[in-house]
């Protein structure tokens, strides 16, 4: 598995694994109408390009596929991290992670990083040392999450 940063010319196929993480990995926490407005099919693609050009985005690849991704803010906020359905459970989030942190410690002087975890992704995050913070009901496309806001010291 190698990184890289992302580039304009990776929103489609970010949006792609996106979508398919939300509609693969998160089938146990979250019904059919959630993620429909978590993650409408198709993606819209303008969004992605806008949303992902203001955050740090670190891509995860194997020979050429894309296994997953995470993006940050230079505060320390995790603001997106998604597997690809089939490289799941194998460490990619966790070396994601590990990336991430390193370059807020490195690169912007960062000692603490926060999140708000889905349901799925809660359990990831106290396994890498994450506490909660608080559970959150958000509303998104008109349709509530529960979800907790985490926080870990580096
Ligand atoms: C949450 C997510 C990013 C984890 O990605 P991943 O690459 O599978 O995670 P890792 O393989 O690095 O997992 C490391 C550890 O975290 C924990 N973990 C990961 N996914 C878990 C799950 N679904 N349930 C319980 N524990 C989990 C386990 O302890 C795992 O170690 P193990 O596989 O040896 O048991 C992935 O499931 C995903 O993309 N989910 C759907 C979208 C989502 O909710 N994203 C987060 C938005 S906040």
């Amino acid at each position: 598995m190698n990184f890289r940063n992302y580039t304009e010319a990776d929103a489609e196929r970010l949006a792609g694994v996106f979508t398919s993480s939300v509609h693969s990995l998160a089938t146990a926490e979250y019904d059919a109408r959630q993620r429909d407005a978590w993650a409408p099919i198709p993606p819209d693609l303008d969004a992605w390009r806008h949303r992902l050009g203001q955050l740090h985005t670190i891509i995860a690849e194997e020979n050429g596929q894309c296994l997953g991704f995470l993006s940050y803010e230079p505060d320390g906020h995790i603001e997106l991290l998604y597997t690809a359905p089939d490289a799941a459970r194998k460490g990619v989030a966790s070396a994601l992670l590990e990336e991430a942190a390193r370059q807020l410690s490195e690169g912007f002087g960062v000692t603490d990083l926060y999140t708000e975890a889905s349901l799925v992704a809660a359990p990831f995050f106290l396994r890498h040392g994450f506490d909660t913070i608080e559970e959150q009901t958000v509303s998104r496309n008109g349709v509530n999450f529960r979800r907790f806001a985490m926080q870990r010291t580096l």
